[in-house]
């Protein structure tokens, strides 16, 4: 059953539009319509907030603002530093200042507009820089450093510089959405769109006033989340569940396509100060870094993303003597949150640029400049945090990589190409990725399961872990049929609830499958020595012929499974340890025209060569690589957050704010596993978690175009090209260059 490429469990589902969502549920009678009422304002205190028109309006049947609040006014997943309902200040533009339950949906839209709000403005702080200048931080700054940074002024080479990467929408399909069904004695079920069904249990809980088992939270699937409902699908969930606690009906809220942008945080932009020495072959004898990120409000996760960024900004590169500073920007804009990659992508970016800009200085091909700053042999094999690395296999993957995308004679082909070009420049780059598996925070690193066979020998399988279209439901049940010996079709996949699968973590850090999956397969071993007597005695029944033998026999068919992760640990002290179980590795080839005269840019070819380990299903890992490659190029390329000086943002829907389409992909697109890719650990049968890690390979679309903007000048001088490399962005460069 593993290995096989099934197709997703809800495929066929999906393409007739019969997968439920949120929104689909069938509503219990008499089902209100909420909606928020949001602060204009960035950053202001609040003089007056009249909500009489809005209890006015039609259809309103309730409205609740911070007082009406019975227990806790809290949306903070790690520290208690966000209101749901903000009452004497307001931090950003969208803060939620209300909730309105109505009639309709169109109505409690349009009552929340009614509010009578009087503000006394306060300067907003919306830059990373701003924020640098005040130091004002959600968290404070952490530190990572080895060696000896004298090698930086001892250095032949040296190069300095300053660099940006962008913030990201999320843009899942499926918006923020929760329904509120009460029940008796205080009871709640809500189902929310979520990757973290107990935290939302937790908030609601505590915001409800009530304890955590009077609480129940389900989640059958997520039309997407990347990240960005690991926390904050909480606000809805809790308004929901307020309204429906004040008014004794189910509410269901959800938001609609703007207000959820407005309202909801994003990938944290960075900015970056580097200064790096090196020798004549480009490789790398120090490296001093300073990351700084716009957090907005509150912690959230930022503490998290930062630390990855950190974590990360060795990408496959060894650092011998380095300095690592990192700060998060606490500033008046919605609060930035997970996005695939979690602070990864934004520590890869800035090695990725430096590796680029010691090679044109050297005018050397940035693929050898890669390969000669790779981990390799001891002491060449100890990342900047202390950990060694087991299995890295990127040398021996980049090489294959090379041959298979052919590119040295493209290398040679886009010289002569560009030669003869003077108003289209083409680029090729191969960036590699190397990404840390298992959430950083430790206790996160454990899942359960719950595992119930049926006398007609069906399987319930139920997991902690949550749909989002990434294929979890599909993998963890092969690995459940596998285990049993049954038939796929056997095992019935369930919605996630709290009250199955209690305490769990979010599904993020790409770990799903790897934790639940072990959860899963804890459970059916339990399950299987039960049946191991049965199976004794009777050797050619069939499996159902076992379990109901079992059930005569008096023997227990349900068993919960439980995993957590070994070995790992960490010391946020010291920034040193071994805080990832693993690493998975992929590479990318990516070929690009840039138009120098309007700055557009298409990628025309890409190669993607990725470490999903031993493949537990490659249909459904080849599309989270090509997926997640797309995503990263949206970022790196097209998808352009704006605020503007007051904190209001500008890309605020579809119409401003452009994310990759069909016609974006490239025309020839080459992905394939690592046939020869096994996971040193022996988890879920050798595979590797793929969620995350194929996002960075779009590094490489990125590295193109700075190759080809690179081509317009004959300077040795870093191309100043800002991430997303929008047609903006690409003149910018080429003009700054002239
Ligand atoms: N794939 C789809 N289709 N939709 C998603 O929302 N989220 C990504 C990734 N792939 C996502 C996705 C993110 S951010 C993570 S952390 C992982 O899936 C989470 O799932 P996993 O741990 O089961 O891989
Ligand atoms: N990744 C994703 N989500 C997280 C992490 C992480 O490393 N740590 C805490 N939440
Ligand atoms: Mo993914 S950003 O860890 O939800």
């Amino acid at each position: 059953m593993i290995r096989e490429p099934l197709p997703h469990d809800s495929a066929a589902l999906h393409v007739a539009g019969e997968a439920r969502y949120v929104d689909d549920l069938p509503e219990p009678p008499g089902t209100l319509y909420a909606a928020l009422g949001m602060s204009s304002q960035a950053h202001a205190r609040i003089r007056r907030l009249d909500v009489a028109p809005v209890r006015a309006a039609q259809g309103v049947i309730a409205v609740l603002t911070a007082a009406d609040l019975p227990a806790a006014n809290n949306i903070g997943p790690v520290l208690p530093d966000e209101p749901a309902l903000a009452s004497e200040l307001v931090q950003f533009r969208g803060q939620p200042l209300f909730a309105v339950a109505a009639s309709s949906v169109e109505l409690a839209r349009r009552a929340a507009r009614l509010a009578q709000v009087e503000y006394e403005p306060l300067a907003p702080v919306v830059t990373v820089e701003q924020a640098l200048e005040k130091k004002q931080f959600v968290l404070p700054s952490a530190r990572v450093a080895r060696g000896d940074m004298a090698a930086l002024g001892a250095a032949k080479h040296r190069l300095q510089g300053r660099l940006r990467s962008g913030a990201q929408e999320h843009f899942y399909l499926e918006g923020q959405v929760a329904l509120a069904i009460p029940g008796e004695r205080g009871e709640m079920l809500v189902h929310s769109s979520t990757q973290h069904p107990t935290e939302v249990q937790h908030l609601v809980a505590a915001a409800l006033g009530v304890p955590d088992a009077l609480v129940t939270v389900e989640v059958r699937r997520m039309g997407g989340g990347f990240g960005g409902k690991e926390t904050q699908a909480a606000v809805y969930a809790i308004a929901a569940a307020l309204l429906s606690r004040a008014t004794g009906r189910a509410v269901k809220l959800r938001v609609d396509r703007d207000d959820d942008m407005v309202g909801t945080g994003k990938r944290h932009d960075f900015i970056y100060d580097y200064r790096a020495g090196f020798d004549d072959t480009g490789r790398l004898e120090a490296l001093d870094l300073m990351l700084a990120s716009r957090c907005g409000l509150s912690a959230d996760l930022s503490g998290a993303v930062n630390d990855r960024a950190m974590s990360h900004c060795d990408n496959g590169y060894f650092l011998p003597n380095v300095t690592v500073e990192s700060h998060r920007c606490k500033t008046n804009t919605v609060s930035a949150t997970a996005f695939r990659g979690f602070g990864g992508p934004q520590g890869m970016f800035a090695i990725e640029s430096i590796m680029a800009g010691i090679a044109r200085r050297l005018d050397l091909d940035p693929l050898d400049v890669r390969k000669r700053n790779f981990y390799g042999a001891a002491p060449r094999n100890v990342t900047h945090y202390g950990q060694t690395l087991q299995d890295f296999i990127l040398p021996e993957l980049v090489e294959e990589l090379e041959r298979r995308a052919d590119y040295r004679r493209r290398r040679d082909a886009v010289k002569a190409f560009n030669a003869a070009s003077p108003l289209v420049k083409k680029g090729l780059a191969l960036t590699p990725v190397k990404f840390g598996i298992s959430f950083t925070a430790l206790p996160m690193n454990q899942a359960g399961a719950l595992v119930h066979l049926y006398t007609d020998g069906s399987v319930h399988l139920n997991h902690g872990g949550t749909e989002m279209g990434q294929g979890l439901f599909i993998k963890v049940a092969q690995i459940v049929a596998e285990e049993l010996g049954v038939e796929i079709g056997r095992v019935h996949i369930t919605a996630t609830s709290t009250g199955k699968v209690p305490n769990t973590s979010p599904t993020a850090a790409s770990s799903g499958t790897d934790v639940n999956g072990e959860a899963a397969r804890d459970a059916c071993r339990k399950l299987k020595a039960r049946l191991a007597p049965f199976r004794e005695k009777n050797p050619d029944a069939s499996f159902a012929q076992i379990v109901r033998d079992a059930y005569f026999a008096r023997v227990s068919l349900s068993a919960t499974g439980y995993w957590r992760t070994p070995e790992i640990h960490f010391d946020r002290a010291t920034w040193k340890g071994s805080p990832f179980f693993y690493y998975a590795y992929g590479a990318a080839v990516s070929e690009v025209a840039v138009d120098v005269l309007t700055g557009e840019s298409r990628l025309l070819r890409a190669d993607l060569l990725h470490d999903a380990g031993r493949s537990l299903n490659p249909a459904i890992d080849r599309g989270q690589i090509e997926g997640g490659f797309i995503q990263g190029m949206g970022w790196l390329t097209m998808e352009e957050v704006v605020w503007d000086a007051k904190g209001t943002l500008l890309t605020h829907a579809p119409s401003t704010y452009k994310i990759p389409v069909a016609g974006d992909c490239p025309p020839v697109f080459n992905t394939w596993l690592w046939e020869r890719g096994e996971n040193v650990r022996d988890i879920v049968y050798r595979s590797k978690a793929v969620g995350e890690p194929p996002l960075m390979l779009a590094l490489s679309v990125y590295h193109a175009i700075y190759e080809a903007v690179g081509a317009t000048s004959a300077s040795r001088e870093p191309v100043p090209l800002e991430a997303p490399a929008t047609p903006e962005a690409i003149l910018k460069a080429i003009h700054a260059m002239r």
